[in-house]
């Protein structure tokens, strides 16, 4: 893959217009008269906004394994990035909550707010999720990273903790069939169990093993 020392490199576009995706689509269906925009307008959005947020969120956290699996480090920049846009979604998700749930008329009151989002166990746990990814995305910087120190991290893992409450969000509101945020759920549980310091400790001897096959006769004897 085609890195760029200056400037920005092919994969960071290719990100930036991606993310950009899921929203330009959703204009273009409004101003076409999709159907499904026109029966629900606001559930669609919060279905597409929602999934998208989801989506760049579980993006974001594949990153520090495809470094570690693969060794392609010129993804770690993306991680910021991915981790920015799936809170840009979720606050854009959480917007349109807060319209479809006639909250703003007159100004948004805190009973109503209350009322809508900590009434129904589903909101609570996606407006924690949100909550997490808030301090996360305000610290996404250097000059964060600089003042946090060691704390930098210790904050940022909780980026997993935010995962596990949203794939909760999805279970809890489909009420029936549950397998589509089932199989977000697997795909999570995958990339917290690369975290796994003993598994992460196998993939790199594999790794080396193979770009070394001597030590395997090594090992092997
Ligand atoms: C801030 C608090 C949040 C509220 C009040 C909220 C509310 C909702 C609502 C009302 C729905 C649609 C339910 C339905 O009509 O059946 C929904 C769906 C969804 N939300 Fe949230 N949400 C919140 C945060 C989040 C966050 C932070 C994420 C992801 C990072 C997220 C991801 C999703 C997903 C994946 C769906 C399902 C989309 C689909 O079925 O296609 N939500 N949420």
């Amino acid at each position: 893959m085609a890195t760029r020392k200056n400037g920005i490199s092919p994969l960071m576009v290719a990100l930036h217009v991606g993310a950009f995706v899921p929203l330009l689509w959703t204009v273009w269906d409004f101003w076409q008269g999709n159907m499904a925009l026109a029966i629900n307008p606001f559930q669609e959005v919060t279905f597409r906004t929602g999934k998208a947020a989801l989506i760049l969120l579980l993006l974001s956290l594949a990153v520090t394994p495809v470094n570690s699996v693969f060794g392609w480090r010129q993804v770690i920049p993306m991680r910021k990035w991915l981790g920015l846009y799936a809170f840009m979604y979720g606050l854009l998700h959480f917007a349109i909550f807060i319209v479809d749930n006639g909250l703003v008329g007159g100004g948004i009151s805190a009973v109503a707010l209350y009322e809508a989002t900590f009434k129904k166990r589903f909101a609570l746990v996606g407006f924690a999720a949100l909550m997490i990814l808030l301090p996360l995305a305000v610290t996404s910087n250097k000059w964060a990273m600089r003042q946090l120190k060691k704390n930098w991290k210790r904050l940022h893992r909780l980026v997993y903790l935010a995962g596990v409450l949203v794939i909760v969000h999805f279970i809890w509101l489909v009420k029936s069939d549950v397998r589509e945020p089932l199989i977000y759920g697997a795909v999570l549980t995958v990339l917290l169990a690369l975290r796994v310091p003993a598994v992460r400790k196998s993939i790199r001897n594999l790794r080396s093993r193979r770009k070394n096959p001597r030590t395997i006769a090594v090992d092997g004897a």
